[in-house]
């Protein structure tokens, strides 16, 4: 628990940092599961700020993004394609060709084959080392919304009411924001080696009371993260709020 999210900020990018710089110390690749949203941007300030400051380098990570609104182009406003080379990717050098973002502009019948292909490719680079995290108030971590369970891999999703009134704002109104998506599945998500989810504001309070104190079950996905041996949660005071 942080007194404030700048803090936590921080400490999830010095993460980071440590395996970035353990496996290149030891000649190996870094693979990184990474989010969208506004809880990470903070981490992705000070990953940027390393990187310009204290010569951080990612020349030997790569990347796999969890998800993407379906439909979506990439180049889209709301796009995660877009969000991440805005807030990230255009600042930092990770090589384009590490760079992996699932695809929104998919015509629905080839997403299942791009969805098995994204597996491939993250097994091919060895599995995730590190999985950050955010928390959506429907309980999702990726997309996977109520009824995913840790038997799920990437694949498409329909999104929970909750989830598209949160996205609201971001398309201007409700009845514009995509009803799928394409996501890992919270099998994928449990493969990665390590897991840290971040979660800041009141808002947050109830749905990580109910990650971290409920029994792990399909209607709050983030609960499966119980399972897992290396998963830490990332909370400021305000979304600590309702724990007991
Ligand atoms: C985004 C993602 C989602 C978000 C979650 C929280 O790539 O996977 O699970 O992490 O919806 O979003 P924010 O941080 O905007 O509250």
């Amino acid at each position: 628990i942080f007194d404030d999210p700048g803090g936590l900020a921080k400490q999830a990018a010095r993460q980071v940092r440590t395996l970035i710089e353990a496996k290149q110390a030891a000649g190996d690749i870094a693979v990184l599961g990474l989010p969208t949203g506004s809880t990470p941007i903070g981490v992705y300030q000070e990953l940027i700020r390393m990187h310009r400051e204290e010569g951080l380098d990612f020349s030997s990570v790569v990347t796999f993004n969890l998800d993407e609104y379906v439909p979506m182009a990439p180049d889209s406003l709301q796009s995660y394609h877009r969000f991440m080379r805005e807030n990230f990717f255009d600042h930092v050098n990770v090589p384009e060709e590490n760079i992996h973002i699932p695809r929104g502009d998919l015509p629905e019948r080839e997403i299942e084959t791009h969805a098995a292909e994204y597996e491939r490719l993250i097994q091919r680079a060895g599995g995730i080392d590190l999985m950050l995290l955010g928390i959506g108030r429907s309980g999702h971590i990726g997309f996977n919304e109520p009824g995913s369970t840790p038997d799920d891999r990437t694949r498409l999703i329909v999104l929970d009411e909750i989830t598209r009134k949160d996205a609201a704002s971001d398309f201007f109104e409700e009845k514009y924001v995509p009803r799928e998506a394409i996501t890992m599945g919270v099998g994928t998500i449990l493969d990665a080696r390590e897991v840290i989810l971040i979660a800041t504001g009141e808002h947050k309070a109830p749905i990580v009371r109910q990650a971290v104190e409920e029994e792990p079950n399909a209607q709050v996905s983030a609960t499966y993260l119980q399972l897992h041996n290396n998963a830490t949660f990332y909370v400021d005071r305000a979304a600590a709020s309702e724990l007991t």
